[in-house]
């Protein structure tokens, strides 16, 4: 390793601005964060940039689900992107967003660049289009049956039966899930990148270490399976950047969400100084690193690399690809509450405890990580409890209560400080090349080795011992230095632990360099409990708190059963039921919720007032079918914020077995009426 200051700029993905950071995003952003404390620990200069990715349709129909703008909406999600990553200890130099004038300008140069070059293309194509709505209608909006296997209810892309990919005018009995309506065929011009005009350039570039072996194959199956052109544009109505020659058109969010990288940059750039170019410029000499998961490799290393150089910039010099998290070897599931966001581990457990959990399982390759509960607990225990946390526990007494919190002048065995000292080198190799999981268990084993030293010198033993006083000293010391080297090791992995042992041991911020000099000579304040054990119940808390919870009006619509089988319950007094207020309200708009299997949102007219409810009843009725009735609702339910929006009241249903069977007066009933 020499000792050349890297200029180093690197990435995460933009996480989309419609939906909270969950674990599975922090497999990612904690790898990058560990990588790049790393560097910065060891002296380069490292810039490490992120923004929210707030273009597209899902966020455009999200916002108006809330009924709020979109820029309202991208506004609060980043603020609640940007407190979970700080609260993850993921610092980021620069946290902005995609929906950003910086990036407009890059967005609209790159593809000026691109046009001039003769990149683009331009043709009329025809797609499915939702006549209600009056929009284009993405594959993942349209649902049907499949038309290999006949099962319902399936994308227009593919099915989740038979696996068979289609094109959405293939299903049968299309509908779109936005309206419910059937969709049609519309033509639009749109605008293409001309993707194989790069092939050699990319061919070349992966021979080059760019990409990891595995992502190397795969990329060699897209190439025999032959580059397509790439579409960029989308018709209004779109969330994004309007593109600049073709009015009602739209950059596509996968053109100008990598492009975001930059405008993070810019950003950053014009707020501390430093020179946009020196990182962008082909031949900078400076490196630029993207973080990714392998489902978004496809745009990585293909369409942005080909981007940079269609519009002179340089390439990255990796793209460093991880796979995806499991929970208890399976995929994060709603209903079995493992589908954990980042803001309720937060609640129940220490940030620390994953970051060093994640860190065992990472490696270099593309392989998924299971987290295994008890296998967490095990692991953050034993290591860090019970190895780490115990060296100092052990030591710090001694040293503040006999000597005054001073250390000894002297190392009591200079060979085991120096053994410690040479691991550096083998541990940082491995911090460099991502592989986190062998970085940490050398460092446990050195863990272990520190923990011997303490047994076998007992100085619990020595204390008692007449004459053995300076002996304590050197020992507990030695501990101690031995302790602030794995701190230091795991500084990156542990930023916050690290913080309290600085403070603990009276130093500066720790890095690479100040491994050759052992503190000697030094005093120390009192030792303060740095990390409590996991117990099982508060992981047990986390997953129940983590069940999704459902909506007020499915839990009615979906009673347990019938009345044979569901006993009638206990009594109230009347003066409870008059508690409820039950109004008739008349259906004025019904519509599907996109995302939300079961789910429909309706806005209830009462007599003048208009609520929005979502109501569980998706199985039973089309969203058209119940537009216009009259139904009973509980009017003065406090509202309840679901992921979808707030819902405020709850209509009335029976059902059980089979069906669900919505509650209506008879007809002459008006909206706004009481039901007594
Ligand atoms: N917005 C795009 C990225 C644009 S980058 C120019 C996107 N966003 S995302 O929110 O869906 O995902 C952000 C990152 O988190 C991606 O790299 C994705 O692979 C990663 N992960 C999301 N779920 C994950 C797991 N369950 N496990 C590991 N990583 C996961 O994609
Ligand atoms: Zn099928």
């Amino acid at each position: 390793m020499s000792d050349r200051t890297r200029r180093i700029l690197v990435t995460s993905a933009l996480p989309y601005a419609n939906g909270p950071i969950h674990i599975g995003h922090l497999v990612e952003y904690i790898q990058t964060d560990i990588w790049v404390r790393f560097q910065k620990l060891r002296g380069h200069e490292c810039h490490y940039l992120c923004a929210d990715d707030a273009h597209g349709t899902p966020i455009m129909l999200r916002a108006e689900q809330e009924g709020l703008q979109p820029e309202q909406l991208i506004a609060r999600v980043w603020q609640e992107h940007y407190a979970d990553f700080g609260d993850f200890l993921i610092e980021f130099d620069n946290y902005y967003s995609t929906h950003s004038p910086e990036n407009r300008h890059y967005a609209e140069l790159i593809y000026s660049r691109l046009d001039a070059a003769g990149h683009i293309n331009r043709r009329v194509i025809t797609q499915a289009y939702d006549p209600e709505k009056q929009m284009f209608l993405p594959d993942r909006f349209i649902k049907g049956e499949c038309p290999r296997c006949g099962t319902p209810d399936q994308y227009g892309d593919s099915c989740e039966n038979c696996g068979s990919t289609y094109s959405p005018t293939d299903l049968k009995n299309p509908r779109s899930v936005i309206s419910g309506a059937t969709p049609i065929t519309k033509e639009s011009l749109h605008l293409f990148f001309k993707l194989a005009d790069f092939e050699a350039m990319l061919k070349e570039w992966i021979g080059s270490g760019t990409i990891q072996p595995q992502m190397a194959n795969k990329l060699n199956e897209w190439f025999t399976a032959g580059l397509q052109e790439w579409d960029i544009s989308r018709d209004a109505p779109y969330w994004g950047f309007e593109i600049p020659d073709a009015p009602g058109k739209y950059f596509y969010v996968w053109l100008d969400a990598p492009i975001g990288y930059m405008a993070s940059f810019q950003n950053y750039c014009s707020r501390v100084g430093l020179d946009f170019a020196d990182f962008w410029n082909p031949d900078s000499g400076t490196e630029v690193y993207h973080f990714i998961g392998k489902d978004i490799a496809y745009f990585h290393i293909l369409f942005w690399p080909a981007m940079l150089t269609g519009a002179g910039f340089r390439k990255p010099t990796a793209v460093n690809c991880h796979g995806f998290l499991t929970v208890d070897g399976q995929k994060m599931s709603k209903s079995r509450g493992t589908f954990i966001k980042a803001r309720t581990y937060l609640d129940y457990l220490r940030p620390e405890c994953l970051r060093y959990y994640f860190a065992t399982k990472l490696s270099d390759g593309i392989d998924d990580l299971d987290l295994n509960f008890d296998d967490f607990l095990q692991r953050v225990n034993s290591d860090l409890v019970g190895k780490l946390v115990n060296i100092a526990s052990r030591c710090a007494g001694f040293i503040t209560r006999r000597f005054d919190g001073r250390l000894a002048g002297t190392l009591a065995e200079p060979t085991l400080y120096a053994d410690f000292v040479a691991a550096g080198d083998s541990i940082a190799q491995a911090y460099e090349r991502r592989e986190f999981g062998r970085a940490m268990r050398e460092i446990m084993a050195l863990a272990d080795r520190a923990n011997q030293y303490i047994d076998e010198k007992k100085p619990w033993a020595l204390a008692k011992q007449a004459g053995a006083e300076a002996e304590v000293q050197t020992v507990c010391s030695l501990g101690l230095n031995l302790f602030r080297t794995l701190i230091l090791y795991l500084k990156p992995v542990l930023p916050g632990i690290a913080a309290q042992v600085e403070q603990f041991l009276q130093i500066d911020p720790l890095c690479w360099a100040d491994l050759a000099t052992p503190l000697l000579d030094h005093t120390i304040v009192e030792y303060k409990p740095l990390l409590q054990r996991i117990e099982m119940r508060q992981i047990a808390a986390m997953v129940e708190d983590s069940k999704e919870s459902y909506p007020a009006a499915e839990e009615v619509a979906q009673p347990a059963g019938h009345l044979a089988s569901d006993p009638i319950g206990p009594a109230v007094s009347i003066e409870d039921f008059a508690k409820l207020d039950l109004r008739v309200a008349r259906i004025v708009k019904a519509e599907a919720v996109v995302g939300a299997d079961k789910l429909v949102r309706l806005e209830l007219d009462l007599g003048g007032e208009t609520r929005q409810v979502f109501a569980g009843i998706k199985s039973a009725y089309a969203p058209e079918q119940l537009l216009g009735r009259l139904t009973i609702m509980v009017a003065n339910l406090a509202p309840r914020k679901m992921r979808f929006g707030v819902s405020e009241g709850m209509i009335l249903a029976a059902g059980g077995g089979g069906g669900i069977y919505l509650l209506s007066p008879d007809s002459g009933a008006e909206p706004g009426m009481r039901v007594k």
